[in-house]
């Protein structure tokens, strides 16, 4: 495994493994700190990619002024291994400056998608996604860019991205991994306490009964919405900031029955601790 942390190096080990590995590059973006989520990420990358690359960013500017960028978990030596451990090619690890010279003056927007749900609630987060990921599908080149499910709306913004701005990349949307007991894995998770992880456990519980709900026959938008509510308001640290039931391709909100492909999507604070997670609900 090798190490880049300017483009130019990126660029020579990129020609270099394809020299030595012709097929495929598949790229998995991350902020490090990484989890099984991620590993699958790379590991389906590994199954399908002669070529594959890891980022490692903490990308500054998809963080509000008052989120957690300064206290984001970081473990770079911890991250590497298991990037070798999970046989990818090349790290790319850049600084700030390296992506972002001068600062940042070219920004990319993804449009109204942006604005709702996830980017109501962290204004500017996607245009600094958006940003981000087009200098890194810019610099890696790559065939296919896996990203998890568990960012639902992060995946629909770099698909849409992708297509609006002609990359010839493949998004590639893979599951959600979760703990034994249903914590969909997050590397905010370590922030938790032990009291606030054991709540944290009703926003996959409050899913997984809307989800039984549906299997009844449920299909009234409110009554699956409601089902969520009710579990996570049950825990005295949790602070809703939103369940949604929205329309799968246009995440605009459902009343009524519900007809079309839908995701049931929510967004919980514990103290200064954000989580989301999500399940996809199709008729
Ligand atoms: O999902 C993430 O970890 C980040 O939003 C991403 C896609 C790596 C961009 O910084």
């Amino acid at each position: 495994m090798q190490i880049a942390r300017t483009v130019a190096e990126y660029r020579a080990l990129r020609a270099a493994s394809l020299a030595a590995r012709p097929g495929l590059v598949g790229v998995v973006p991350t902020m490090g700190y990484l989890h099984e989520g991620h590993q699958s990420l790379m590991r389906r990358a590994r199954a399908e990619c002669g070529t594959v690359v890891t980022t490692i960013f903490v990308n500054p500017t998809q963080f509000g002024p008052n989120e957690d960028f300064s206290r984001y978990p970081r473990d770079e030596a911890r991250d590497l291994a298991i990037c070798e451990a999970e046989g990818v090619d090349i790290v790319f690890a850049p600084s700030v400056e390296e992506m972002y010279p001068g600062g940042a003056e070219t920004t990319v927007s993804v449009g109204s998608l942006s604005r709702i749900l996830e980017g109501a609630a962290r204004p500017g987060h996607f245009d600094g996604v958006a940003t981000v990921v087009t200098k890194l599908f810019a610099i890696a080149q790559a065939d296919r860019g896996y990203f998890g499910q568990k960012d639902a709306q992060q995946l629909m913004v770099l698909r849409r991205l992708a297509e609006d701005l002609r990359f010839p990349i493949e998004v590639v949307g893979c599951p959600i991994i979760r703990e034994a007991d249903g914590l969909a894995l997050s590397s905010r998770n370590v922030y938790l306490s032990p009291e606030e992880r054991t709540q944290a456990l009703s926003l996959s519980r409050g899913l997984r009964g809307a989800e039984a709900l549906w299997a009844e026959g449920v299909r009234d938008a409110d009554a699956l919405r409601h089902r969520v509510r009710h579990e996570i308001e049950a825990e005295p640290l949790a602070n809703i900031d939103y369940v949604s039931l929205a329309d799968q391709r246009t995440l605009e909100e459902l009343a009524g029955p519900v007809t079309a492909p839908a995701l049931l999507s929510l967004a919980v604070r514990f103290g200064a601790t954000r989580l989301i997670d999500n399940i996809l609900i199709a008729p």
